[in-house]
């Protein structure tokens, strides 16, 4: 289930980001005050647009996964400005599907509700299991849109990023039929 944030939340969602393996390609696992601050800044963000990352919450015993959801990608790379999305599960949590599912509903809602063209995602290139999440969703990467993160200075490993992208047209053939 994806859903707003609530307080109780805090907790749980400050171990997720604070596990180097899932923050692996991130810069640095996060303290519980920038944990916090994210759930604040997504919180914002779905009051003042309507969109955020939301929190994934499984059905059975109601115990947070982590997110997905959609951002705004405005950082001067050629693509920019572009909606894209994202996810984050806890380490237990990977391998069974949720992140794909989850992603799947973002996805509708994007089409949908928020009547975007495209959503892109991107992530550094050795992450292969968010690209395969992307591959999964049915969302195609070609090499020329891919990019440096200027979040790295040049020269670290993970600053190659590339970039997927999901046309309408793609989503109402490919992944509407999947979901
Ligand atoms: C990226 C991330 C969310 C991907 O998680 P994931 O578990 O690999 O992806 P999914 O949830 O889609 O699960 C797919 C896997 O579950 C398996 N699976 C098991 N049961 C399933 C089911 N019922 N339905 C679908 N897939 C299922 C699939 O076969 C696949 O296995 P595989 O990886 O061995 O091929 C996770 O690795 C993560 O949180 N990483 C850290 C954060 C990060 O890097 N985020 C991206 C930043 S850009």
């Amino acid at each position: 289930m994806l859903r707003r944030w609530v307080p109780a939340d805090r907790g749980p969602l400050a171990r997720i980001n604070a596990d180097p393996e899932v923050m692996a390609f991130r810069f640095a696992p996060l303290s519980r005050r920038q944990s916090d601050a994210l759930i604040d800044e997504e919180e914002a963000g779905f009051d003042r647009r309507g969109f955020g990352l939301w929190a994934v919450e499984r059905r059975r015993d109601r115990r947070l996964l982590g997110f997905t959801g959609l951002g705004t990608s405005d950082f001067g790379a050629p693509f920019c400005p572009a909606v894209d999305i994202g996810w984050q599960l806890a380490r237990h949590a990977w391998g069974q599907g949720y992140a794909t599912e989850g992603a799947r509903a973002v996805l509708a809602f994007a089409f949908d509700e928020l009547g975007l063209s495209e959503v892109v995602a991107h992530t550094t290139r050795v992450n292969t299991r968010s690209r395969a999440v992307m591959a999964r969703l049915g969302m195609t990467h070609d090499p020329v849109d891919d990019f440096d993160g200027p979040w790295y200075r040049p020269g670290h490993p993970r600053r190659r990023f590339v970039l997927y992208r999901l046309p309408r047209p793609a989503w109402e053939s490919r992944g509407r039929i999947r979901a």
